[in-house]
């Protein structure tokens, strides 16, 4: 890894795994992007630039008519494209000075070499070391902005982000203060994006791009299940296993935007950050706004390389250390056993069940505080309800424990019901106008996390219930979006802060309950996996994946949500038949072999379980601590596709190649059929490796050239797992 500037073509080059990134401080003291892609050397690039078509060129400001060459800003690709100056592009920054002036011309100051990247105020980002800053400075106005820039020795990846420095002499309303722009060099990429709902988040879209804007966004004071905040830009030739793909991920978990805009010129303006749409942040003279940071990832590779880099990312440099690499709790949870209708009698039952099977945690879901015996009130009410569990946490705590297992809590601490003694006592609390009335979500109201009196309140109530309990194990959900956007707590020109302000609110809140609890475990949730995002993984390890706990449905949803995210980052239960959400009956191996692709898990009734439910429960847990290691390390090759084929298949190899598990499935089984063989990817070809099911040993360019035929039982809903040892 390496960041080093040339200072008489005044080219940055960024060298990381595998990648180079450049750009210059062009004539006219702007940030010029030239390249980002496979390492390249570090030759005098500026030569190949090309300015491309255009229409109504504005020169840039004051030059003389006379000057040769490429004299537009529309015409530079750009690493921050600003408003006003002749660049029709869609800019990065948007402001309005104090006499209603908009217009900014950010050109090249200075820059430092930082020796370690430093984090962001209150807001999560990637660790690193080598960070490059380059200074970038309105001359007229002396508004600022502070480029970051960090690459990795391992893992093909760039951090980005922008700072804005208000140094005019007035207050500056930011209107749009996007993260990052670069350019790609073609217009003619597919974008593909993950979209979906309340249980169907994250399936994967592929849609050719042109001129114009291509977007993808949230406007729901969140990361969203509608649009992960995720993109890719790939060719169109790209395939899984071949050509160019770029991975954009940001780390932010409110209403963002990522764009990739075709121009006329023949190129690709890529850039986004948190959206503007409901946005005006008041930055008062001598502030400096933080963006949120964006991970811009490379592969050759095809989409598995990009997903791979991004996984390595993630894993190494964004996920609190403390869990990196760490073995994850193994939980049986009630919540699809019993919803809100449980007792002490209930619980234990299930728990009992379960005992000496190798599950580890017992996690009580909704319903064990406040008067909630529906979902139509307790929010905000952490204390326990004893009419429910007599003997209060203590008791049923006590006795998980004494079955050797820990115990887990589910809260959503950022919720209130009206009907609870939170609302009652403190209306004031929730998010809303004074004079009208608020909408409901799942029947419940939203707290105001942008005041700093309601955050206080929360921490206190949740951290007092962790600070007097045994509890290992939080689960943290938050089952509805924002409305009514307004704080009381705040003058009427922030009130377009909220937005941002409300991410802040909730990475303090993160910062204060899940930082000042490092001995226990948090696991995110939003109804399903409606915030499953890099930044909310930076609290939590990981996340529940979707309510859709139906095998089939999870190929689908647990393929999409690979393209960004790394497979320990899942939370993945093996649940109840036939399916709460399809309806659907797969059996209970087919199940466990889907769930065990990720942080597994078990929830279903298991105070009915027969002696043969619990052997092979002791049997999957089993296999699934043997694979354990490959699902937080390894590396993962998407073998075969369920939107394209009647199979999934995900393989997952150990990073030194000397072991690796394949599972493949078939959806319907059907007789008399071609012949299937499952591709094997991923293994070293000269090492050798013995497979399961073969008495044989093979080597690996045999396995990975000619693949394993497929010998599935009948039926529908089929999986089969095949390890792979090296042999020595
Ligand atoms: C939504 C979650 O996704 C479920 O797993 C469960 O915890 C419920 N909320 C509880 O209300």
């Amino acid at each position: 890894m390496s960041i080093t500037f040339n200072t008489e073509s005044k080219i940055f080059y960024l060298d990381g795994k595998n990648i180079t990134y450049a750009f210059f401080i062009n004539e006219y003291g702007y940030a010029e992007h030239l390249y980002f892609g496979k390492q390249i050397g570090h030759d005098d690039i500026r030569s190949m630039r090309s300015s491309g078509a255009g229409s109504f060129i504005a020169t840039i400001p004051g030059i003389d008519l006379n000057t040769k060459g490429i004299k537009s800003y529309q015409h530079f690709p750009s690493e921050l494209s600003f408003f006003g100056t002749g660049d029709y592009r869609e800019p990065a920054v948007m402001l309005t000075h104090s006499n209603g002036d908009r217009l900014v011309e950010l050109l090249y100051d200075s820059y430092e070499i930082l020796s370690e990247k430093p984090a962001i105020g209150g807001i999560p980002s990637m660790r690193g070391g080598e960070t490059l800053v380059v200074h970038l400075k309105d001359k007229i106005n002396g508004f600022a902005c502070d480029l970051y820039y960090t690459v990795y020795d391992d893992c093909s990846v760039l951090a980005r982000r922008a700072v804005y420095k208000n140094f005019t002499d007035n207050t500056v309303m930011l209107d749009r203060a996007y993260s990052f722009s670069f350019s790609l060099p073609r217009n003619d990429y597919d974008v593909i994006s993950l979209y979906g709902a309340w249980a169907k988040e994250r399936h994967v879209e592929r849609a050719p791009m042109r001129h114009g804007v291509t977007s993808i966004d949230s406007k729901r004071t969140t990361s969203s299940a509608t649009l992960n905040p995720f993109m890719a830009i790939v060719d169109n030739t790209t395939t899984e296993e071949f050509g160019n793909a770029y991975g954009i991920s940001l780390i932010y978990s409110s209403s963002y935007v990522l764009k990739a805009e075709g121009t006329s010129g023949g190129r690709t303006l890529v850039t986004g950050g948190i959206n503007d749409f409901d946005f005006r942040w008041k930055l008062c003279k001598g502030e400096m706004f933080e963006t949120p940071e964006v991970i811009l990832a490379y592969s050759c590779d095809g989409l598995g390389g990009m997903s791979r880099e991004l996984h390595d990312a993630m894993r190494n440099y964004l996920i609190n250390p403390r869990y990196v690499g760490k073995s994850r709790p193994i939980v049986i949870n009630n919540w699809e056993a019993t919803y809100f209708n449980f007792d002490n009698d209930k619980l234990k039952a299930i728990a009992k069940a379960v005992e000496g099977t190798g599950i580890d945690t017992f996690v009580l879901d909704d319903g064990w505080f406040g008067k909630r015996d529906s979902d139509k009130s307790g929010l905000g009410d952490w204390f326990v309800n004893e009419g429910k569990l007599q003997g209060g946490l203590k008791e049923i705590i006590s006795y998980v424990n004494s079955l050797g297992m820990k115990f887990g809590l589910w809260f959503e601490p950022e919720m209130v019901s009206e009907d609870s003694e939170l609302f009652r006592a403190h209306p004031d609390y929730a998010i809303g106008t004074s004079d009208r009335p608020r909408c409901y979500g799942r029947n419940q109201y939203m707290l105001d996390l942008t005041r700093e009196d309601v955050r206080d309140h929360i921490v206190d109530a949740v951290n007092k219930v962790l600070r007097e309990n045994n509890i290992q194990y939080v689960k943290w959900d938050y089952n509805r979006n924002v409305t009514e956007s307004y704080s009381l707590g705040r003058e009427s020109d922030r009130q377009a802060e909220f937005s941002h302000r409300y991410a802040l609110g909730v990475y303090d809140l993160c910062e204060r309950i899940v930082n000042s609890n490092p001995d226990i475990f948090f696991e995110g949730c939003s109804g399903g996996g409606a915030r499953f995002d890099p930044a909310m993984l930076y609290y939590f390890p990981q996340i529940w994946t979707s309510d859709d706990t139906d095998a089939e449905e999870r190929t689908f949803i647990q393929y999409g949500t690979s393209l960004a995210y790394p497979l320990s980052t899942m939370s993945c239960h093996v649940s109840i038949v036939p399916n709460h959400q399809t309806g659907r009956i797969t059996s209970i191996e087919t199940r466990a072999d889907i769930a065990h692709l990720g942080a597994t898990g078990y929830e279903l009734d298991t105070s009915d379980y027969s002696d043969e439910d619990k052997e092979a429960t002791c049997k999957q847990v089993e296999e699934y601590k043997q694979i354990e290691t490959l699902i937080l390390n390894g590396d993962l090759y998407r073998t075969e596709d369920p939107h394209t084929s009647n199979f999934f298949g995900f393989m997952v190899v150990s990073k030194d190649k000397s072991e690796a598990i394949l599972t493949a499935y078939r959806r319907m089984g059907s007789v008399n059929n071609e012949v299937k063989y499952f591709k094997v990817s991923g293994l070293d070809e000269s090492k050798t490796y013995s497979v399961t099911g073969y008495d044989a040993t093979f080597k690996g360019s045999t396995l990975m050239n000619v693949g394993l035929p497929a010998a599935f039982k009948k039926g529908d809903f089929m999986t089969l797992r095949y390890l792979f040892k090296e042999v020595l």
